[in-house]
């Protein structure tokens, strides 16, 4: 895929080879070692589905996905969003992470994508946890916030949408978040275009997308209201913990 005439940064991309590594044999090792041997059978079926897809190379990566499923259990989250659903790998692996009453508010204005993955999820066992709402995650969050009782009443949020808009999601999401809880943005070094020099060529998205993210990084490195973590995991993954 190509925008004024430049391939996209993740143009080449599926499950196989999404990582800034510089090594994909030193990748492939850590997913054949780590990651695969203990992917969900419902998750790995999804994921190959999900790279014959046209957009498959938007799909988050297994050991991303494992990462988020890992951050969930060890914070003991319960109530959880998603913004950016696609065909729902990251999704089903907030599911599957869950415990049996934990739920997840999951939007994405593409209900076509994510019809893709829910026989997955509901294989899984775990589609009663999921609550998919269609359309734009800034208008979804917003009718969250019409009701006080949300506020502060989210433990864990996964943000992999309409990357322009992030710094605005971080707003709605310091808000629904509890004080102690998590908020994970994804493509936080956006296919390593935040470090390339002034000038490099690159397409018309990804030099749109590149600038909204450091603008991005540069605010949350700012940001007195959150303890911050960036990992070079997948396309770049960026951790906050919600401190006042
Ligand atoms: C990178 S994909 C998400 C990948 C997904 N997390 C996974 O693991 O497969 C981005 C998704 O964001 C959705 N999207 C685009 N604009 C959006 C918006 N304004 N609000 C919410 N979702 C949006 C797209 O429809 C697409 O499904």
């Amino acid at each position: 895929m190509t925008t004024g005439g430049v391939a996209n940064v993740h143009s080449d991309m599926d499950s196989t080879n999404k990582t800034l590594l510089k090594s994909d044999a030193l990748y492939k090792y850590v997913l054949d070692t780590t990651v695969l041997p203990r992917e969900h059978q419902c998750m790995r079926d999804l994921r190959l589905v999900t790279d014959q897809h046209k957009w498959g190379f938007m799909q988050s990566s297994a050991d991303e996905a494992q990462l988020l499923g890992m951050l969930i259990k060890m914070s003991g989250a319960k109530n959880t969003i998603e913004v950016g659903v696609f065909t729902g790998y990251s999704l089903l692996a907030t599911a599957l992470a869950l415990p049996e009453d934990g739920k997840v508010v999951a939007i994405d204005p593409d209900r076509e994508c994510y019809e893709v993955g829910k026989p997955f999820i509901e294989k899984a066992g775990v589609a009663h946890k999921v609550d998919f709402r269609e359309g734009k995650g800034l208008d979804r969050l917003d009718e969250l916030l019409a009701d006080p009782a949300n506020e502060g009443s989210f433990d864990f949020a996964f943000v992999d949408a309409d990357k322009p808009n992030y710094v605005k999601y971080h707003e709605q999401l310091l808000k629904l978040v509890k004080v102690g809880g998590t908020i994970i943005y994804d493509n936080t070094l956006w296919g390593g275009t935040v470090a390339l020099p002034a000038g490099t060529p690159m397409s018309d998205l990804d030099a749109r997308f590149s600038v909204a993210i450091k603008d991005l990084n540069t605010r949350l490195a700012a940001d007195e209201r959150i303890d911050i973590c960036q990992l070079a995991v997948a396309d770049g993954v960026t951790i906050c913990r919600r401190l006042v």
